[in-house]
């Protein structure tokens, strides 16, 4: 059938799935420091030689000499050709083959060797704007600016800082000698393109500007960020999306790091091309950047084959902790146990370019160890706009946090983040007796002291319905499932919340010993969950100690009030059977 697989995909494919999770997916494996070992799939062995470096992405066993990349080990693993390892690993990471016809492979090898050109390109731009820095009659303006930001010609070195002088052909001079050469340049991002100037349609991107390389992992220079020397707008140009330019994928900084340091403790997410490099030059090599967009899955991807912890640094002000907010809800999925994030926030009107400058690397990786774990961060934001004393203000940090916690990856951490949020809504109070051991004594329940929360109490004690009543306390405590009998009888009775009573007593029974938080994410994960998001706002004013017996009582008294309609109704039925004149009795039970 099938065509060929086009070499970008696999370079892609290889850049996109981590061997670690391809490997673990089959074989045991521990992490022993930055590798991970466990016993050889391809020869017996009792004891762990086989490895796998995330950072090389790369798998090796010692004791058969087998090895190889994500690719290879699937083929081995799973017994495949080529071919069909690459359609599984797509699979994996939900994407598709793309396929070739046998006389399109030379379109695709023109177009990657068209991606060549354009990094060739790329790199002798570099170097013509490095030139420019120590050349260019112009320099001493660029220059100085550096030095005014307190730049080091080791560090402008190190991350290829350079100089688009002003004018408005250097590059098209210099570079775009044929059509040929200016459609590479503006396919390169370097050129403009002015169709209303019919004389000069193309002209210089950047112009007069301190010029920031971006280099891929493999050290490529894919695009540039330019920074105007004076206070102009914009500050920032950066190259355009390219054929070889993916800018919500790259991180600025990145491959600077990786060079620099063997092994990478963790990084730390920064939002400016100054910060990244300010950091380096006072001895903090793990700063990386996103290029003017948002945090994506991709980046935070890409971070996680290098290391288990991120730190991301934001401004204390509103818009940071809203940026902030926005990056912790795209690393929820992928904190798997073992990862962390956790937050910086920087007082205001700092940036970490500037705060670097004022408190020195000490200080400053001090303040990093102390950055504000993620769940802190999740618990404060959502309880910053509650009254989490309150039962109701515990019900909405429940139903907020709910659907957030539960994108975090089963595991131990996950359950961790659970139990937090179990103690925050003081829920925990139906399984172990260790449990109900509640580190910060809740205060005592909100006696009805005010005429408010007199009103509050009596006006839900007359308005929730029985049923809705014991819902609440079901889910407060599953193990009253166990009090649930007679489910057909109570499956007759056509009251508010019966179905969603069964429903919850049904999941409860599978898991009678669940938190309180565990089953409401099981009923959430089904149609009920909309029901029982209505409900969560409502107060429940039972004690600890009567929820028992009250469940039990509304119960009876359902099933009391079902029993009691029953029989009124078999009494009516046979009043009515032997008052009425023969003739309209059912024909058949007159015989
Ligand atoms: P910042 O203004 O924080 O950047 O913007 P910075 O690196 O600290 O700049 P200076 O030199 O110290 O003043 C953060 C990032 O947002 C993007 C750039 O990627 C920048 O590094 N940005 C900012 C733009 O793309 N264009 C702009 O006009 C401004
Ligand atoms: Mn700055």
């Amino acid at each position: 059938m099938a065509g060929i697989i086009p070499q970008r995909f696999i370079d892609d494919l290889l850049g996109r799935v981590d061997i670690v999770d391809v490997v673990s997916a089959r074989v045991k494996l521990r992490k022993t420091g930055k590798n991970y070992s466990g016993l050889c799939p391809f020869h017996q062995e009792k004891s762990p030689s086989f490895t796998v470096q995330p950072e090389k992405q790369f798998y090796y066993c010692f004791g058969c000499g087998a090895g190889g990349n994500a690719i290879g080990f699937v083929m081995d693993y799973e017994n495949l050709e080529f071919p069909a390892a690459v359609e599984l690993l797509a699979r994996e990471i939900g994407i598709e083959v793309p396929r070739e016809e046998r006389g399109r492979r030379a379109e695709a090898d023109r177009e990657h060797s068209h991606h060549a050109v354009l990094l060739d390109l790329l790199e002798q731009v570099n170097h013509y704007f490095q030139r420019q820095l120590r050349q260019h009659a112009q320099k001493q303006r660029a220059v100085d600016y550096l030095k005014k930001r307190g730049l080091s010609g080791e560090v402008a070195r190190d991350f290829g800082l350079g100089y688009a002088p002003p004018g408005w052909r250097n590059l098209l001079d210099n570079f775009g000698d044929n059509a040929q050469h200016k459609q590479n340049l503006l396919e390169a991002g370097l050129l403009i393109e002015n169709p209303d100037n019919a004389r000069n349609p193309l002209y210089d991107r950047f112009r007069d500007r301190i010029m920031y390389p971006i280099r891929n992992l493999k050290g490529r220079v894919i695009g540039f960020g330019g920074r105007v020397l004076g206070d102009d707008k914009p500050k920032y140009l950066n190259s355009p999306e390219t054929p070889v330019f993916r800018k919500g994928e790259e991180l600025y900084g990145l491959y600077e790091a990786r060079r620099k340091l063997r092994q990478i403790e963790g990084f730390l997410l920064v939002e400016g091309y100054m910060d990244v490099i300010a950091l380096a030059q006072s001895g903090i090599h793990y700063a990386v950047a996103t290029l003017g967009t948002a945090t994506s899955a991709t980046h935070l991807r890409t971070l996680f084959k290098y290391t288990n912890d991120l730190i991301f640094c934001f401004d204390g002000d509103n818009a940071g902790r809203e940026a902030a907010w926005r990056a912790l809800q795209q690393a929820l999925p992928l904190l798997e146990d073992g990862r962390s994030i956790r937050f910086l926030f920087l007082p205001e009107g700092q940036d970490p370019d500037t705060q670097v400058r004022a408190i020195g690397k000490v200080a400053f990786e001090a303040s990093l160890k102390a950055a504000t774990r993620m769940a802190d961060f999740l618990f404060d934001t959502l309880a910053a706009r509650l009254d989490i004393e309150s039962l109701e203000g515990k019900a909405r940090l429940a139903k907020l946090a709910l659907p957030l916690l539960q994108q975090v990856p089963k595991g131990v951490f996950s359950k961790l983040l659970f139990d937090q949020l179990d103690q925050l809504t003081g829920m925990a109070t139906s399984t172990t007796p260790a449990a109900r051991v509640d580190p910060r004594p809740e205060p005592p329940p909100a006696l009805p002291q005010t005429s408010f929360a007199r009103g509050m109490q009596s006006r839900i004690k007359v308005e929730m319905p029985p049923c809705i009543k014991a819902v609440n306390l079901l889910i407060r405590r599953p193990a009253l499932v166990r009090l649930v009998q007679h489910e057909d009888e109570l499956a007759e009775i056509r009251a508010e919340g019966m179905e969603l009573l069964l429903k919850v007593a049904e999941i409860a029974r599978l898991c009678p010993d669940a938190s309180p938080v565990e089953l409401m994410s099981r009923i959430f994960a089904t149609a009920y969950g909309a029901q029982l998001t209505s409900l969560l706002g409502r107060e429940l004013l039972t004690p600890e100690d009567g929820m028992e017996d009250e469940f039990k009582d509304l119960l009876a008294q359902m099933l009391h009030a079902r029993r009691q309609h029953l029989r009124k109704q078999a009494l009516v039925q046979d009043l009515r059977r032997r008052h009425l004149p023969p003739e309209t009795v059912n024909p058949e039970s007159n015989h």
